[in-house]
């Protein structure tokens, strides 16, 4: 059986699957050439970057398996896929803690100014008036989809003794209850009284575009966001410009609508966020700890084995 190692995976993981298949590794290949050579392989690997969509699919007669090393799905076309009788597995479990662990510095940061901070200590300016910040204590997280890594920002939030209230219409009362959270009744209720809003949903039909123009009027004048989940969700042209007043004091953003390749070439990269002084943007970093992807690499790996050889695979 040959794999296909499209996007990078820890050692431990390549290990795993070398034991029993032919892995190549090809990081950063082109569209066209991705294209070309996904006909030789069984099963594919692939981070958040790759769409995997009828085009390739179409192009990878032998494809049975589609591994997904991470959480979010919506870079896999799954209708097609199961269309074709391709499994697709995934690992959810593996990197929420990181994810929840990044959203959480990146709220810190724009509380506290830290990255332009730094940067402007780095080139010789110590003035710390200009970076006065806000506290955490006492103010209001807003914690819009409370599933796996929703849920962790909100368990290590409290400790800040922040009052913590979160959207969800997928979660029980009983869960709001478990975790001592407050229900927002409406998406309008968390925007109106947030002082900080984070976003922790998958991105779907649902979701793309749930924080628009219209989201951002009802919000408090001075609230922060931060985007760790996925491009797309927050309407960046929206966003820009209620930055730009100083109406959303601050914003925080490890995911972009179209991000550059994470292997390749990233000439030409622009995104009219990166020019505003009021926003953090990290390269889609949730994810990237040593021990987030060595438990994605080993698990995606265990799948596209156990799916190969037609076992019963945990996440699909
Ligand atoms: C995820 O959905 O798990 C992450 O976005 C994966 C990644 O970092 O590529």
């Amino acid at each position: 059986m040959k794999v296909l190692i499209a996007e990078r995976i820890s050692d431990a993981g390549l290990d795993e699957l070398k034991k029993e298949t032919d892995v190549e590794v090809r990081l950063g290949l082109k569209r066209e050439k991705l294209l070309e050579i996904i006909k030789d392989f069984d099963a594919l690997i692939v981070r958040s970057e790759i769409k995997v969509d009828s085009e390739l699919m179409e192009a990878a007669p032998n494809l049975k398996v589609v591994g997904r090393a991470g959480n979010g799905i919506d870079n896999i076309d799954l209708k097609e896929a199961t269309r074709r009788g391709i499994i697709v597995v995934n690992t959810p479990d593996s990197n929420a803690i990181s994810a929840a662990e990044h959203t959480i510095g990146l709220i810190i940061a724009i509380a506290r100014n830290i990255p332009q901070a730094a940067h402007a200590v780095k080139s010789q300016d110590f003035h710390r008036n200009k970076y006065k910040g806000v506290e955490l204590y006492g103010k209001t997280l807003g914690i819009i989809g409370l599933g796996r890594i929703g849920s962790l920002v909100a368990k290590r939030m409290k400790a800040f003794e922040m009052e913590v209230i979160a959207y969800d219409p997928y979660i029980s009362s009983e869960i709001f209850d478990e975790i001592g959270v407050k229900k927002a009744e409406t998406l309008e209720d968390l925007l109106r009284n947030s002082d900080i809003i984070t976003i922790h949903t998958p991105k779907t039909r649902e979701t793309v575009g749930m924080i628009g123009e219209k989201e951002l009027a009802i919000t408090k004048k001075g609230v922060r966001i931060v985007n760790c989940a996925r491009g797309g969700l927050i309407n960046e042209r929206a966003l820009c410009e209620y930055l730009k007043s100083g109406h959303v004091a601050a914003a925080a953003i490890d995911v972009l609508e179209k991000e550059p390749s994470y292997e390749g070439d990233n000439t030409g990269f622009y995104n009219p966020l990166i020019e505003l002084p009021n926003v953090v943007i990290t390269p889609h970093l949730g994810a990237s700890t040593v021990e987030a992807q060595n438990n994605v690499g080993i698990t995606v790996a265990r799948e596209v084995l156990s799916a190969l050889k037609g076992q019963f695979t945990s996440n699909a």
